[in-house]
């Protein structure tokens, strides 16, 4: 195993002693302080920032432990969860969990976890940064002023579109697609902003719980009326290319996409046709479709703000979320009900009692 690294501080802990948890790739501080003073043994596979694990790898971890701590870049599938019958659980560092097939893990009794709440309001920092970014063409204006080329102010220099309702005095209509905890933490920061808000959740057709901050609408009608949509589904197969040409050809010419979801929800090589022949304004990203890869075409626009899926990447966020993840995981191992299960209906299952009897 290349670039991992054990520790095993078994006299220190008053929790548990027994066990092993392996961790992919290294999760911030916070989380690895928790892990190392139960006493457990851990493993953290990759050390280096940049490097990824392949399946076999992830695999020959899973088969020597526990409970496995994992990352969204790498895909738990059937063939990873069979790989050990005493697995004991799964504690993802991330609210989103579409890497990890949790019908299969349902069905082999493992209880996985995530990391949902803490990373609420970053993510939605983040959404209106991109938003404002990609709006007010603030990377642009940036590159041109550290490549020196600002010699005069000029009044049409940079005009990008308005947030507020600036000189026309008309409100601006922000469309929120998936109003769950984050697209409701991004409809409240548009209070300053004075503007209107649609929401549509395709998981909650009837129509999202009354709330002061936003406008029930269909689907459709959001993406007509909205000067900016934003969009904050879970990636299922309902939502895989919820985006894409019709969609797109649908919104205003003058309008902006947002997202800091997950990649697949737009089809992004439909986006890139779009913004190079102007159906819509322009597009804040923060995922991709084929992550880390983009679309041929995306990184050359103009129109774009590219970010590299960093939603929740505040320090004070990450570190909460390691410390969630390292505390499930230490609840996996002594086969307790988990808090954040993502499947709670697994701890009534046969499969499951038979993994913590295995163990
Ligand atoms: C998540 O948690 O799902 C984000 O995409 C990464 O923080």
């Amino acid at each position: 195993m290349s670039q991992s690294s054990e520790s095993t501080q078994s006299s220190r802990s008053s929790r548990s002693s027994q066990g092993h948890i392996f961790v992919t790739r290294r999760i911030p501080q916070a989380g690895m302080e928790i892990l190392e003073e139960s006493g457990v043994r851990v493993t953290v596979f990759q050390q280096d920032e940049e490097k990824g694990l392949t399946k076999e790898e992830v695999i020959e971890g899973v088969k020597s432990c526990d409970v496995l701590i994992p990352l969204l870049t790498e895909p738990i599938d059937r063939e990873v969860m069979s790989a050990n019958d005493k697995l004991l659980g799964i504690a993802q560092m991330a609210v989103g969990f579409n890497n990890i097939d949790i019908d299969v893990a349902s069905e082999l009794g493992i209880p996985v976890t995530n990391t949902p709440g803490v990373l609420t309001d970053s993510t939605a920092d983040l959404t209106w940064a991109l938003l404002m970014a990609v709006a007010r063409l603030v990377p642009q204006s940036h590159n041109y002023m550290v490549a020196g080329r600002y010699k005069l102010w000029g009044p049409n220099l940079f005009a990008g579109g308005d947030i507020s309702p600036g000189g026309s005095g008309k409100r601006k209509v922000l469309g929120i697609i998936g109003y769950g905890r984050i697209g409701a933490a991004v409809a409240k920061r548009s209070i300053g902003f004075d503007m209107d808000v649609l929401a549509y959740d395709p998981f909650n057709k009837k129509g999202v719980e009354a709330d002061s901050l936003a406008q029930w609408a269909e689907f459709d009608e959001l993406l007509e009326k909205s000067d900016f949509v934003s969009l904050h589904p879970l990636l299922t197969p309902e939502t895989h290319h919820l985006i894409g040409e019709p969609e797109l050809r649908r919104m205003k010419s003058s309008a902006y996409l947002v997202n800091a979801s997950r990649g697949p929800v737009i089809d992004e090589r439909a986006l890139v046709r779009a913004l190079r022949q102007n159906w819509i304004a322009g597009a804040g990203l923060d995922v991709y479709e084929h992550e880390p890869a983009m679309a041929d075409g995306l990184a050359e626009l103009d129109n774009v703000v590219l970010l590299p899926h960093i939603a929740s990447a505040s320090l004070d966020t990450r570190g909460k979320m390691a410390t969630m993840a390292a505390t499930n995981a230490l609840a996996h191992l002594k086969g307790e009900p988990a808090a954040n299960v993502v499947n709670p209906e697994v701890y009534d299952t046969d499969a499951y009692r038979a993994r913590v009897s295995r163990g």
